[in-house]
């Protein structure tokens, strides 16, 4: 393999889960899109020999692979990275911008992983194919989310609409009509590692109910999926309602997520619900066709730190 002196970038964007979070941890289907309004951007510059260094401006990382631990993500990832291109990867700078919020539940972690990869295997003159990155950048997810159902980094690798079950190949989703979300942000960071292990010890403490919960949700995600495809908004809105409700019986969502879901029905939302990993990070709501902006300043209003329009469609 040659090494090229030449800087090497890629992107990746951001991701925003529809519906099933949590219960497609436990096997059940989900939805999710990616965000291209935010991104994040990696770009690999040539370095002194043996360095290997990850820097961030925005977050003050600044790592050499010498003194970072195993626990590092980019230690994970250069590694999987290695053995998938059989290669050593040599010394880099590899520089870090995203637009997209940390800990936000919009895939931050995920899309710096994909660029990552995407950006280091170019300068290798390595080729992996999408399964391969995603791969990956799995290993990327389980050091910041612990056991993690692998959605977020599907999503960004292939950047479409994905519908999801763990240990399944991934099927894409044609939607019918093009639908509108807005994204309302609470502005607190989403413990998403931690609410997947509370969800995990509740399901083990009552199984028979979590069980139920999640095979609820499995079946609206079906639902879901035929209501995107055939372009029925008022379907699909229910639904988000009545996964919201499922979500805050699993006890995920928050005093700020509520209100926020809230704000977005009386706003004259289609359906809202809270969206990741919850307790935290972001909701989304079915806008009306030409009333987003309405729901954008309803959100606010009702304390939203910020708003993402995002539209989803035939790709
Ligand atoms: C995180 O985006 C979605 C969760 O379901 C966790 C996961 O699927 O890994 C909460």
């Amino acid at each position: 393999m040659s090494f090229e002196p030449t800087v090497h970038s890629s992107t990746a964007p951001g991701k925003a889960i529809l519906f099933g979070e949590h219960a497609v941890v436990h096997g059940q289907p989900a939805i999710a899109v990616p965000v291209t309004q935010v991104c994040a951007a990696v770009r690999v510059h040539p370095a002194a020999d043996g360095e290997r260094r990850f820097v961030s401006a925005a977050t003050g990382l600044d790592l050499d692979l010498s003194d970072a631990g195993p626990d590092f993500w980019g230690a994970a990832l250069v590694t999987a990275l290695e053995a998938a291109c059989g290669c050593v990867l040599g010394s880099f700078r590899l520089e870090i911008e995203s637009s997209i919020p940390v800990a936000a539940g919009l895939g931050s972690g995920a899309a710096i992983a994909v660029a990552a990869v995407r950006a280091l295997a170019a300068r290798i003159g390595f080729e992996p194919d999408l399964e391969t990155v995603s791969r990956i950048a799995y290993e990327v997810e389980k050091i910041h989310h612990g056991t993690p159902s692998g959605i977020d980094n599907t999503t960004v690798t292939w950047s479409q609409p994905v519908y999801f079950r763990r240990g399944s190949p991934v099927e894409f989703i044609r939607p019918a009509a093009a639908f509108e979300f807005v994204i309302g942000l609470t502005g607190i960071p989403s413990p998403t590692g931690r609410v997947v292990a509370d969800v995990r010890a509740a399901h083990q403490a009552d199984p028979v109910r979590f069980d139920r919960i999640f095979s609820q949700i499995g079946r609206l995600t079906k639902n879901a999926r035929a209501a995107i495809e055939n372009g029925d908004p008022a379907e699909l809105g229910r639904l988000m309602d009545r996964n919201h409700d499922l979500l805050c019986e699993m006890t995920v969502s928050s005093g700020e997520l509520d209100r926020l879901v809230k704000a977005a029905r009386e706003a004259g939302a289609e359906g809202a619900k809270l969206s990741g990993g919850g307790r935290g990070g972001n909701m989304l709501a079915l806008a009306v066709p030409g009333r987003a902006e309405i729901l954008e300043n309803a959100l606010r209003s009702a304390g939203a730190a910020g708003t993402i329009r995002t539209i989803v469609e035939m790709p």
